[in-house]
């Protein structure tokens, strides 16, 4: 299935792009935001597009093939943006978007061991989870070999996950016996793990979300890369330059919006914010395309 672009107009109109610009789309995915902004530059601007998975840089190289000349091409954390921008000689960028998390993609293929979905498809997927696959840790080390108390933590933390005492407990007591190997193998344990009644009356999502997202979370320490990449992308923007971001986790959230307080707020501040309060998705796009129900989008200005 082809992933849909999130808040793309309001990105879009966010970024109030130039024609000559130097954009960067640290989060490729499908391309579909890239698709936007390399249509709508002229033929002298550029787009530098960043994704840590392989994968998703091979199908946005085809969807944008009509872009080519526009469009440059970067297998990397975009954590690692003050790099990446040093080896391509960009000294300074007039925008760029984040729109985080994992992409449709990513989310249904089995073998990437994301979904959990109980489809016939899914059930001997590995636990791996990792969006650059050239990375060891993956969501079998974590399962397997984590503390009971870290992964407490992180599906408390990560996955506000309301039975994640009964779960790291049950993880614990099922690896003993044999390793959890496959997506399938973890949900056994969820569900034993949890009453019906939770599993079943779940009005947002599937019962073994916030499990998922969480293990997702620490395998590509997604909060780790925000943290990192924040500063750097502002300090390459121009004056004016724009910075937006999309995120869907509340912790990813708190990330973007103290760290753009605490820039605007200096004796000399470093950016203006453009967005009070985040931007929201409204009904008719979480209609058509739920996935954005959780998104929250922020915007910022550089200002020297
Ligand atoms: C939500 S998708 C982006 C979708 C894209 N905007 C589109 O419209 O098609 C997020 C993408 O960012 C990538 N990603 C997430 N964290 C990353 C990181 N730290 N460095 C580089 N890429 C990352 C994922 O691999 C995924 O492909």
């Amino acid at each position: 299935m082809e992933h849909i672009p999130v808040l793309l107009n309001e990105s879009i109109d966010f970024l109030e792009l130039k024609r000559d610009g130097i954009y960067v789309d640290a989060t490729l995915g499908g391309g579909g935001h890239a698709e936007k902004i390399a249509s709508l530059i002229g033929k002298n601007g550029k787009v530098i597009g960043i994704d840590q998975d392989e994968e998703a840089i091979e199908k946005a190289k085809m969807r944008l093939a009509e872009f080519e000349e526009k469009i440059e091409y970067v297998h990397d954390n975009f954590k690692n943006l003050d790099y990446i921008l040093n080896k391509l000689g960009v000294e300074k960028i007039d925008g760029i978007l984040l729109d985080l998390g994992v992409s449709t993609y990513q989310l249904e293929s089995p073998e990437r061991g994301f979904s959990f979905s109980e489809k016939e498809a899914n059930l001997s997927a590995p636990l791996d989870m990792r969006m650059d696959r050239t990375q060891s840790l993956t969501a079998y080390e974590v399962v397997n070999k984590y503390r009971e108390s870290q992964l407490r933590d992180i599906l408390w933390r990560l996955g506000e996950e309301p039975f994640a005492r009964q779960i790291s407990r049950k993880i614990v007591r099922q690896r003993e016996r044999s390793p959890i190997k496959t997506t399938n193998d973890l949900l056994q344990v969820i569900k034993s793990a949890t009453p019906p009644k939770y599993r079943f009356s779940r009005r947002e999502g599937h019962y073994a979300s916030k499990v998922f997202r969480a293990i997702r979370m620490e395998v590509n320490k997604e909060l780790e890369a925000i943290e990192e990449v924040l500063p750097k992308a502002i300090g390459f923007l121009k004056k004016e330059g724009r910075l937006v971001v999309i995120s869907f986790h509340s912790l990813e959230d708190r990330i973007v919006k103290q760290t753009f307080k605490s820039l605007a707020n200096k004796e000399e501040p470093v950016i203006k914010i453009l967005t009070k309060k985040p931007v929201l998705p409204t009904e008719e796009e979480i209609e058509k395309n739920p996935k954005a129900r959780s998104a929250k989008l922020r915007a910022a200005e550089k200002l020297t």
